[in-house]
């Protein structure tokens, strides 16, 4: 698949942005979670590997969640087993109970990812919980891969917004984000499940955070763009000082247990964006591109990504 190189964005540099910004790739995961037509375990191998060739170096490889919630990911340890885990490259994986830990430990992963909800509808369809017993569930877990030298990252989903319960408070999700991060979490990522937010919320809700001792360093922002708003979303927390962002190759996605999620923030377009403002990320964006067209064809339709379609189409 062949990509135009026009030595375009042109670059212009605007302050008050960090000079370099983290990806966060969730393609492999969230964006294959979704899936309903499996995918063969060679093309997900695949798909890590061009990812990595194309300079991502956080490549959210994969659920040890229950099959019969997920049944895209039941090949967990089958794609772990022969993936060629790459020097520099981190391959985190998300982990609800102490199940899914064992299954990780087993693996020889060295990341794993809880993933919390701040309303009530969402823990009981994602997690089959309640907000106040999902802590319960990954006190053990985050306490017991500590324990074994992973590291471990905290989601907290309906940060801005639920599709059964409308407005979240700020208050809301800053308290149920602490008791993550007062587990032992290294980094707290704040997910837009289904893409709801626009940026004035993301300044306030990055504000109450900082107002509870929670500052931008140990937050991640995880937008997902059903209504068009994961970019301006990202740059207005960039400019509060956040620097990891979550994003996915091709803008693939969306959560089976959220209804009216659709893809992330597709990597490509937020890369396109970074390497206009001159934000390195390591990530050369025609590389990855055409990884995302290659996959859009395995997934038998066009990438949502404007970017990739303009680079690619
Ligand atoms: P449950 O049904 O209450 O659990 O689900 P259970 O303990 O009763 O177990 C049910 C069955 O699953 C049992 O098997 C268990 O052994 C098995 P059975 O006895 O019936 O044969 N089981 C497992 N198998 C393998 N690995 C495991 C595991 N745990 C139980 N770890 C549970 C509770 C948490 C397991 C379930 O709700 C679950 O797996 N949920 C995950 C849902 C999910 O993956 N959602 C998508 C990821 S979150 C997301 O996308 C949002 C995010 O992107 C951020 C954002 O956008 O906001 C992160
Ligand atoms: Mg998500």
């Amino acid at each position: 698949m062949g990509v135009r190189e026009l030595g375009l964005p042109q670059r212009a540099a605007v302050g008050g942005l960090p000079s370099r910004v983290t990806i966060w790739e969730v393609g492999p995961r969230d964006g294959l979670q979704n899936e309903s037509a499996i995918v063969p375990v060679e093309v997900k191998l695949e798909f890590l590997d061009r990812l990595a060739d194309a300079g991502l170096t956080t490549l959210e490889a994969t659920s040890f969640v229950s099959p019969k919630w997920v049944p895209q990911l039941a090949d967990a340890e089958q794609l772990l087993e022969r993936l060629t885990r790459r020097e520099g490259v981190r391959y985190p994986v998300l982990v609800p109970n102490e199940r899914g830990l064992k299954r990780a430990l087993d693996a020889n992963c060295r990341d794993i990812a809880i993933f919390g909800s701040a309303t009530e509808t969402f823990a009981q369809r994602n997690l089959n919980s309640t907000v106040e017993k999902q802590f319960d569930m990954f006190a053990p877990v985050v306490s017991g891969a500590l324990d074994a030298g992973m590291d471990v990252r905290a989601y907290l989903s309906m940060c801005f917004g639920d599709p059964w319960e409308g407005p979240v408070p700020y208050s809301q999700v800053v308290s149920a984000g602490k008791r993550l991060l007062e587990l032992g979490c290294s980094q707290l990522s704040l997910g837009d499940t289904i893409g709801v937010a626009t940026a004035g919320q993301v300044e306030g809700l990055l504000a109450a955070f900082a107002d509870a001792g929670v500052g931008p360093e140990r937050l991640a922002v995880h937008f997902h763009d059903t209504y068009g708003q994961a970019l301006a979303n990202t740059v207005t927390a960039l400019r509060c000082g956040v620097s990891t962002v979550d994003s996915s190759a091709g803008g693939l996605g969306g959560c089976p247990y959220a209804e009216s999620a659709t893809g992330n923030l597709a990597t490509e377009d937020l890369l396109w964006t970074l390497d206009g403002l001159g934000v390195e990320t390591g990530v050369d964006l025609g590389k990855l591109a055409a990884t995302s067209a290659w996959m859009a064809e395995r997934l038998g339709r066009p990438s949502p990504s404007r970017v990739v379609s303009a680079l690619t189409g």
